[in-house]
């Protein structure tokens, strides 16, 4: 282990004029162990290769799956317009299950799942593709046809997959709602699909508690002319009211459904789903991703991001109400092949090792969560996982947000026993795969940072004239096309090239802030919104909150700016103490000068405000919108996609108090 000393330092003064200043330095560099390079799937030369012709790797990737006609042509780019696999026919389910009962995957489990209450159920490749042969039947016969929209509000069972899946067998779009969202966030959504089917469950658990989903659909549709059919998965015994005519128990369905359902062969091109993403601000965007592009991207990275085994146990802990549940547990592990997890209840219920548990019982391989997860299981303390034998564990991952290099190591020695790489993939619902990781087995990494583009990718740093910067920080761009990259914004072409594709003419912007080191490595520094302008420098406030959360008594923070006369911004930095420490004003100095001695006067925060919990995503990511608002005694923003509103009103008090 490199030593603390050796750790985030302040480096020298901000570089004038840079997009966004750089204020940390990490220096600690994790090798691959020989060990794990001799096995992984994905070899040095990888690198070379994509690099020399990007369209010629992508394509040697797309023929490892199944295509009804091979396309003539790899790409055809004119921006912001790509067209992979030209004139190439496929239906993605043949490779995700077809193949595999052809190939002697028949028997293998597919999916093994955890309910909430501690149910549990396996499903081998042939269950899986039985029961998305006859909901796909089922669908034919409600009425669905090619193009047509189905949204699918369901708990993390495994009938969600299956919907999903039996959508891309007769090229419907699926469109997946989050189980969690409001009535009225469900309702937006299907009328702005124009979606004729709605599946859903009688209900759902969360906590012990029941989530009334039936219930919330009703709400929602009674303002969806759109909808014709509502299908009911019964999940519990659970109370509801059915519509005759318009709603059908899915089990009743499926009796009545034939055993098999002939693909309905897809244009490379043609859509296979749309994905809302809001993010952190503004309207919800429906993001919409291709055939033949998306699960080329998907299988590619899970093949060589997650180094899957025939024998492996992977677990992506993400709802398939978010892209990461869409990449990386419907498609991707599927395309492979692979054996993985699907839980669906919470990490701290009843208890907070329910995920140590889960690792322990089946004896999961590989781990992919959100740096969020694990700052919560920081603070609830190593004694949780203590309890469970990880061993089985391999290879560990994290997506969604800059990981800070604490949590990093935490996540390195206490889950991984110090002997697992750990890939920070870096991606968005908008890049359909993974873009920026570590290839573990070649990868050196250093905690905090995503590395490199993985093959066939090409990321820059530019300034806001779309100069290159070639040490330090600035705006993340994607300087080529990539297969799974969206194809739109459902019914906005307008927004999908104001929001993309209008910075530097050509380059895709993410939206993101990032440096790049000495070495080449990419240091993500969260959304461009987010960035400060104090005092003349624009400071990343993930590297502010990184070096708040590296004092001991901090396990997460969040900073905004505020309006400052002289300075133009000031920093309010919102802090959230562990394991029961007090606030006071002591803390207050002391975390105050703790910033400006890791990294700088300049980034020492005028107000540091008590936060018991932040307001976040329902995928975790810090609102830093809300606080903004809060801290400026305005009017809050939309709160739709909020999580608990309940924190908001407790740290406004907090403020206020303050
Ligand atoms: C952030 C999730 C730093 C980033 C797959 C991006 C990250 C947004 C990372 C997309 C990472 C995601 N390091 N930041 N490894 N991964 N982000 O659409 O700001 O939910 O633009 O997709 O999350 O979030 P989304």
């Amino acid at each position: 282990m490199p030593s603390k000393k050796a750790a985030t330092k302040k480096s020298n003064k901000p570089k004038k004029n840079a997009a966004i200043d750089t204020l940390l330095t990490e220096n600690r560099l994790f090798k691959p162990a020989a060990a794990f390079t001799k096995q992984a799937n994905a070899k040095k030369e990888i690198y070379a290769r994509a690099k020399k012709n990007p369209v010629k790797f992508w394509e040697s990737m797309a023929s490892e799956l199944v295509w009804k006609k091979k396309w003539s042509k790899g790409l055809k780019w004119k921006a912001p317009d790509a067209e992979w696999f030209v004139g190439g026919k496929l239906n993605v389910t043949e490779s995700c299950l077809d193949r595999h009962i052809k190939e002697g995957r028949k028997n293998k489990a597919a999916l093994i799942w955890e309910g909430e209450p501690g149910d549990k159920r396996t499903l081998t490749y042939f269950d899986l593709y039985r029961q998305v042969n006859k909901f796909a039947n089922v669908l034919k016969k409600l009425g669905v046809k090619k193009g047509d929209r189905v949204a699918l509000y369901l708990p993390m069972i495994p009938e969600l997959m299956i919907a999903c899946l039996a959508c891309a067998r007769i090229g419907a779009v699926h469109s997946v709602v989050f189980g969690g969202f409001s009535p009225e966030s469900l309702r937006d959504r299907i009328n702005d699909l124009k979606a004729k089917i709605l599946v859903t469950a009688d209900g759902g658990y969360r906590r012990g508690q029941i989530i009334p989903l039936k219930h919330d659909a009703d709400v929602a549709i009674a303002e969806c002319p759109s909808i014709e059919h509502v299908v009911i998965v019964k999940r519990g015994d659970f109370l509801l009211r059915i519509k005759e005519g318009r709603d059908h128990w899915y089990h009743r369905l499926m009796q009545e459904a034939d055993n098999y359902c002939a693909p309905t062969y897809m244009d490379s091109e043609d859509l296979l789903f749309i994905l809302y993403t809001s993010g952190t601000t503004g309207k919800p965007k429906g993001i919409m991703h291709s055939c033949g592009g998306y699960l080329t991207g998907v299988y590619a990275t899970t093949k060589l991001v997650f180094d899957l085994k025939e024998d492996d146990l992977f677990w992506c802990t993400a709802d398939i109400g978010w892209v990461t549940g869409h990449s990386y547990l419907v498609y991707g592990p599927t395309a492979c092949g692979a054996t993985q997890v699907m839980f669906e209840g919470a990490p701290d219920w009843p208890d907070k090792d329910r995920l140590w548990q889960i690792v322990e019982d089946y004896g999961v391989n590989i781990f992919y969560t959100a740096p969020t997860a694990i700052r919560a299981f920081m603070k609830w303390g190593e004694s949780w996982p203590g309890q469970h034998d990880l061993t089985s564990l391999r290879l560990l991952g994290t997506v969604g947000e800059p990981i800070n290099p604490e949590a990093w190591i935490w996540y390195h020695k206490v889950i991984g026993g110090k002997k697992c790489p750990i890939v920070d993939t870096w991606w968005q619902t908008e890049t359909g795969n993974i873009l920026i990781t570590p290839l573990p087995g070649i990868t050196a990494t250093k905690p905090g940072s995503a590395t490199h583009t993985f093959p066939g990718v090409e990321a820059k740093i530019l300034d806001d004239d779309g100069n290159e910067v070639k040490e330090g920080g600035g705006y993340l761009a994607l300087t080529k096309p990539w297969p799974a990259m969206l194809k739109g914004i459902w019914g906005d072409r307008k927004r999908f090239i104001d929001a993309y594709w209008s910075k530097w003419p050509g380059i895709y912007f993410p939206g993101d802030g990032a440096k790049i080191d000495k070495g080449k490595y990419f240091w993500i520094l969260g959304r461009v919104d987010d960035v400060i302008n104090t005092a003349g420098h624009r400071l990343s406030t993930m590297e502010v909150e990184s070096a708040l959360v590296e004092h001991p008594s901090v396990v997460e923070a969040a900073v905004v700016g505020i309006p400052h006369d002289l300075k133009g911004e000031a920093l309010a930095a919102f802090v959230t103490l562990g394991g029961g420490k007090e606030f006071n004003d002591k803390t207050i100095s002391i975390l105050k000068d703790f910033v400006a001695r890791k990294i700088g006067a300049i980034a020492k925060p005028d107000r540091i405000i008590n936060a018991p919990e932040l307001p976040k995503t329902r995928s975790g990511k810090i609102m830093r919108r809300l606080l903004r608002d809060i801290a400026i005694g305005k009017l809050l923003g939309d709160t739709t996609t909020l999580a608990d509103p309940d924190v908001l009103s407790k740290i406004k008090k907090e403020y206020e108090e303050d």
